[in-house]
């Protein structure tokens, strides 16, 4: 038998792990961190581990010892741009987008005003005022019912709320206004979920589709139900007529162009009867194996530690040519 030898430490890319931090997503992010480490080959990767609600100073004094990071976290202070600027000034590549892509992804006004520049489907939506949540008169004058409050800059469904009617849509609004200081109001949208990864810096590939099919117990609150365990099916390949797979795979290599992004995306959308709108798109899509774009990504052919290979390659090879 041949003994297993690890090649030298200097062999090895020295791989900054951030997770953890202060957003509403932190147990998220912590708990794909240690799925992201156990795929991490270790005969090609040596991985320190940060969080940065403690340990930014120490990821700027140790910076020079590092090759690239790995970005786990999700929303403010993660997904939105800061981290990728501290990043960029402490000179280390990371996996995914920069300062701007990031900041514009993060927030789902600015997204849509992207989107609809470069001629993607989305569903009309205002913005909403304070005053809105004591008389919502002013937005049921230009939104039809059934509405979806959401704060612009959050994740992982929360503060948002679905509206039926107008005592429905002041409570809502109200409630929105405690996760963020800026809250929009968009037309509910029905048909089937879909989610669709995009691969790439400049030469994209879109990913098989996924499909999220919600509960029984969830009939209203569907956008709940994906993220309780169980309480929601994903199905990839999503069993859709060719011709919207195609469209759905265009219209994610779109978003991503048209939001800056880099490296990887994943965008959701709704299919209707009267065809795709786009939802909103992710930065730092979830981490684990079980994950809707590592799920599409294996369907592709590329297992979680190719995936997680592809993403440091793709990281390396921009801070080459930026
Ligand atoms: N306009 C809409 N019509 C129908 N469902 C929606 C609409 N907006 C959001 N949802 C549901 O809410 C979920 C979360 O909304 P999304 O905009 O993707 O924000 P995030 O995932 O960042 O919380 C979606 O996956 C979808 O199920
Ligand atoms: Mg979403």
């Amino acid at each position: 038998m041949t003994p297993i030898t690890t090649p030298p430490a200097s062999a090895r890319l020295r791989v900054a792990l951030l997770a953890g931090g202060k957003s509403g997503e932190r147990e998220v992010s912590l708990a794909g961190a240690e799925e992201v480490a156990r795929a991490l080959d270790p005969a090609k990767y040596q991985v320190r581990r940060y969080d940065p609600a403690t340990d930014l100073a120490r990821l700027a004094a140790e910076a020079p010892e590092l090759d690239v990071a790995f970005i786990l976290l999700h929303g403010r202070f993660g997904e939105d741009g800061t981290v990728q600027g501290f990043l960029d000034l402490l000179g280390l590549p990371y996996q995914g987008s920069g300062v701007l892509g990031s900041a514009l992804a993060m927030d789902k006004d600015a997204a849509k005003t992207m989107y609809q520049a470069h001629g993607l489907p989305v569903s009309p939506w205002r913005m909403a005022r304070q005053e809105d949540g004591r008389n919502p008169a002013r937005i049921l004058a230009q939104l039809a019912l059934p509405l979806v409050v959401k704060p612009v800059r959050q994740g992982s469904s929360l503060g948002m709320g679905i509206a039926r009617n107008e005592a429905e849509l002041a409570r809502a609004i109200s409630q929105a206004f405690a996760y963020d200081s800026e809250v929009m109001v968009e037309e509910h949208v029905r048909g089937r979920e879909i989610t669709v990864g995009v691969l790439g810096n400049d030469q994209l590939t879109a990913l098989p589709l996924v499909e999220i099919v919600p509960g029984e117990n969830h009939p209203f609150f569907d956008y709940q139900a994906k993220y309780q365990a169980g309480a929601a099916r994903e199905i990839c390949p999503a069993d859709l007529p060719e011709q919207i797979v195609k469209q759905a795979q265009e219209y994610a290599q779109t978003a991503h162009r048209a939001l800056r992004l880099k490296g990887y995306s994943r965008t959701d959308m709704i299919v209707t009867d009267t065809g795709l709108v786009v939802l909103e798109t992710n930065t730092i899509p979830g981490m684990t194996p079980t994950s809707l774009l590592p799920q599409a990504a294996a369907v592709a052919g590329l297992d979680f530690p190719a995936l997680l290979d592809r993403l440091l390659e793709l990281a390396l090879c921009r801070s080459e040519t930026t």
